[in-house]
């Protein structure tokens, strides 16, 4: 009776294990037959029933179904625990001879290459980089620079105002007048970012482009030094063989101010196509810093006297990379951009 009882359990035990597809049900087995609320331990809980003398038999009985069952139920696991294994490595396999997935890396925009330039050659002379805001009080982008209400300048460049105070600003030079305010002598700082005009977008315009503005502060700098910095600056940028000119020009923040030429590089200075023939390119805008801007920003100017200059960054990245329409800057054509 009892006999066939524990062969029962066992056969369904086997017949469970059987089925069992995954570990967790193989442990399910595991709690059903062997377990604390088990069948087999609810045999071995009914063994008072049992004569006296037939007890160790029947105990004997128990044992052995309980090993027969847990040695199989390890076999199954170690059995299903390799086939799982060798799925998973079968998943896994790597076929070294496909062809590698292609990184596409992106690049720096001819701007940018052209901006690390500029800092590059100015951080060499000592110059640190400083950034302003491009959202700017009108009293920065024109009255600290000599240019009230009314001056003829303000009209030049057509501002997009958000009220009658605020400017999206118009030229990078407002961070002279932030800077100069804080009041730390010696300055000598380079300045880029964007800066707005309501212009009508063309092959040389567009109504958002970028400055890069200079300044530098101290006592007895003089022209030679506005003269001597930029003509190492684009000889650096456009190679050693380059020559400046200077051309007066009127600026309200600087006095005297001038504009900046270079020798075409293209051509040498002969006259092309490039330079329409003059065999020069003018590239910035400059000057000695205007007595009142000093006097406004708190620096007297008896005892301190500056330069000042203004880039164009697309200009710079046109001529450099002779590139022929400015609207190409903006396009975002992979085609265009990948050629930098
Ligand atoms: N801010 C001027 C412009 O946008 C450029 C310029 C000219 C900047 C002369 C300067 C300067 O710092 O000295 O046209």
């Amino acid at each position: 009776m009892m006999k066939d009882k524990l062969q029962n359990i066992k056969d369904e035990a086997l017949k469970a294990i059987e089925q069992a597809d995954v570990p967790e049900k193989l442990n399910d087995v595991r709690v059903r037959f062997l377990g604390k609320k088990g069948e087999l331990t609810a045999v071995l809980k009914g063994m008072k029933d049992v004569a006296p003398e037939d007890r160790p038999k029947v105990g004997q009985m128990v044992n052995e179904t309980r090993a027969a069952i847990e040695s199989i139920l390890e076999e199954s696991k170690v059995k299903m625990e390799r086939a799982i294994r060798e799925e998973k490595m079968k998943q896994e396999v790597i076929d070294v001879t496909l062809p590698a997935k292609k990184n596409t890396v992106g690049h720096r925009h001819p701007n940018t290459i052209a901006l690390e330039e500029v800092e590059r050659i100015f951080t060499g002379m000592g110059y640190e980089v400083v950034e302003g805001p491009e959202i700017e009080y009108d009293e920065y982008n024109f009255r600290k620079l000599n240019i009230p209400d009314g001056h003829p300048a303000k009209d030049e460049q057509d501002t997009f105002y958000i009220n009658k105070d605020i400017v999206l600003r118009t030229q990078t030079s407002p961070v002279q007048a932030r800077i100069m305010e804080q009041g730390k002598l010696p300055i000598c700082i380079l300045s880029p970012g964007r800066v707005f005009r309501s212009d009508e977008v063309d092959a040389t315009h567009s109504p958002s482009f970028h400055q890069i503005e200079g300044l530098v502060i101290d006592k007895n700098i003089s022209f030679s030094d506005l003269k001597g910095t930029l003509e190492v600056f684009a000889k650096e940028l456009f190679g050693e063989e380059t020559k400046t000119k200077f051309r007066p020009h009127h600026f309200p923040f600087t006095e005297p101010s001038a504009e900046m030429d270079v020798t075409c590089f293209k051509c040498g200075g002969k006259g092309c196509r490039f330079c329409k023939g003059s065999g020069w390119i003018e590239i910035l805008g400059c000057g000695m810093v205007h007595p009142h801007v000093l006097e406004m920003c708190g620096i007297d100017p008896e005892e301190y006297t500056g330069f000042a200059f203004g880039v164009g960054l697309e200009r710079i990245a046109l001529l450099k990379y002779e590139i022929d329409d400015m609207r190409l800057l903006y396009e975002n054509d992979i085609r265009f951009l990948k050629q930098f």
